[in-house]
This record gives structure tokens, C-alpha cells and sequence, in this order.
């Protein structure tokens, strides 16, 4: 079954509306990443969808870092997944090497990661979207240790980040293009020194209900990230009903 990850990025905005949103999102196959005030709520409410964080920071357990979450205070929460290095928080100045701490993080506490990788518009029209998804996934994973014992547990996200619908002109990358992006994934981390061949990788950018179907179908495609969509009650039970096994 093709897992379907809901960013929620900073919304709704109260606990009543995040219920609201979660009743209408739990299915077996979804992974629900609210806002941190309103983890609590979501997982009282879930019965079949997982729980997922947006982010996390590599340091902790605890410590004197305002305003941080550690990997082991999600993991004690009850949280399975979290969202790493999402293209919306390396604008703000995360960088690869600070993405590499955090999914070691994540990894060392056994919580699932999800390592969003994706180019700017610039860089695919200066035909350099090869290097910065290489550099992306290279640099993300290197700082892991025991990884083979985690290896099932791993999904890389490609994102194109003008494909993300809240950009400007936003469209979905197409099928072909995305299948052509993750064959030269693949054999970039075939090539990685630690010789990875079995990660599993999402694809998002404005995917809906309506094109769901056209990347899910991809041989190498183990499911979906969705941001805005999965704020719409609409769009969640159609998203979900095109679920492929
Ligand atoms: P979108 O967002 O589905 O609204 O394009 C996806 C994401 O940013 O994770």
C-alpha cells in the first residue's frame, strides 16, 4: 500500500480545527504531520493513521536549545515519522550539513525519516538539478551509523521546490520527468560509498486527488508527500480511496 505523508505545514490554527482535519485523514495509510501544539490532539483522535513531526533537532535528548524538539522526545511522544530538511526550511538556512545531523538524529532514536530533496526552478533551468539532488542525498545521508539496521525504514522525498503549490506558477512535475529524477537517484546512491540500494522514495509537489494516481502508479514510487491537499476534507477520502497496492 503507497504510503500518503500530510504536511500540514503551520496549520489550522486551533486544536478544534486540527480534529476537525484528523477525523477526515485517518487512514491506514496516512502518516499525519501537524504542528507541534497539536500533536497531542491528533494522536488522541487517530485509530489507523501514524503520527509524524515536521522536524526535529539533532541534538538531546534535552537540553538548553529554546525553542528546539529532540528525536527522543518525539520518539517517548509516540511519534513514527518525521518530515527532515523540507525545501520551506533549508530557504530559511538549513543547510545539508545541519539536514545530516538530524536525520542521524532520527535514525539513532528509530523513528522513521523523511528526507525531502528538491531543486529551485534556478537550478533546474541552469541544468543543475542533477548536482543539488546528488549533494542533497549524499550529504543528507552521510552522517548516519549502523544504517544497515534501519535500512527499510527510509524515505527520500523529491520535491522540486517550484513544483510545491504554494510557489508562484506552481505546477506538478510530470510523471516522466519524476521517473527519469528518481532512475538518476537511484544510481546516485547505488554509487554512494555506503552502497545503498533500498531506500524508498515519496514524491511531492502539488499532488491532489485529481493527478495522485499518475505518480503513484510509478514502479519506484512507495507513495506521496501532500501539503496543501491534505488540508481539504474534499480532496483526503479521494486521496485516500486511490490508495495503490
Ligand atoms: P504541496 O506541498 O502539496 O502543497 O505542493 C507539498 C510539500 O511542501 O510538502
Amino acid at each position: 500500500m503507497k504510503l500518503i505523508v500530510a504536511n500540514w505545514k503551520m496549520n489550522p490554527v486551533s486544536v478544534a480545527d486540527a480534529i476537525e482535519l484528523v477525523m477526515a485523514s485517518d487512514y491506514e495509510n496516512f502518516v499525519i504531520c501537524p504542528p507541534y501544539p497539536f500533536l497531542q490532539a491528533v494522536k488522541g483522535v487517530i485509530k489507523k493513521a501514524k503520527l509524524g513531526a515536521q522536524d526535529l533537532f539533532w541534538q538531546g535528548p534535552t537540553g538548553a536549545y529554546t525553542g528546539e524538539v529532540s528525536a527522543t522526545e518525539l520518539k517517548n511522544f509516540g511519534v513514527e515519522y518525521v518530515i527532515i530538511g523540507h525545501s520551506e526550511r533549508r530557504k530559511m538556512g538549513e543547510t545539508n550539513e545541519m539536514v545530516a545531523k538530524k536525520v542521524a538524529a532520527a535514525v539513532k532514536e528509530g523513528l522513521i525519516p523523511i528526507l525531502c530533496i528538491g531543486e529551485t526552478l534556478e537550478e533546474k533551468k541552469s541544468g543543475l538539478r542533477e548536482k543539488v539532488l546528488k549533494e542533497q542525498l549524499e550529504i543528507g545521508l552521510s552522517k548516519i551509523e549502523n544504517w544497515k539496521l534501519k535500512i527499510g525504514n527510509f524515505f527520500v522525498a523529491y520535491e522540486p521546490v517550484w513544483a510545491i503549490s504554494t510557489n508562484p506558477n506552481a505546477e506538478p512535475d510530470t510523471p516522466e520527468e519524476t521517473r527519469k529524477v528518481l532512475d538518476f537517484l537511484k544510481e546516485a546512491l547505488f554509487n554512494f560509498k555506503l552502497k545503498i540500494s533500498n531506500l524508498k522514495f515519496l514524491y511531492g509537489g502539488s499532488v491532489n486527488a485529481d493527478n495522485i494516481e499518475s505518480f503513484l502508479q510509478l514502479p519506484d514510487i512507495s507513495g506521496a508527500l501532500v501539503g496543501g491537499a491534505s488540508l481539504k476534507k474534499d480532496q483526503l477520502w479521494k486521496i485516500h480511496y486511490k490508495k495503490i497496492y
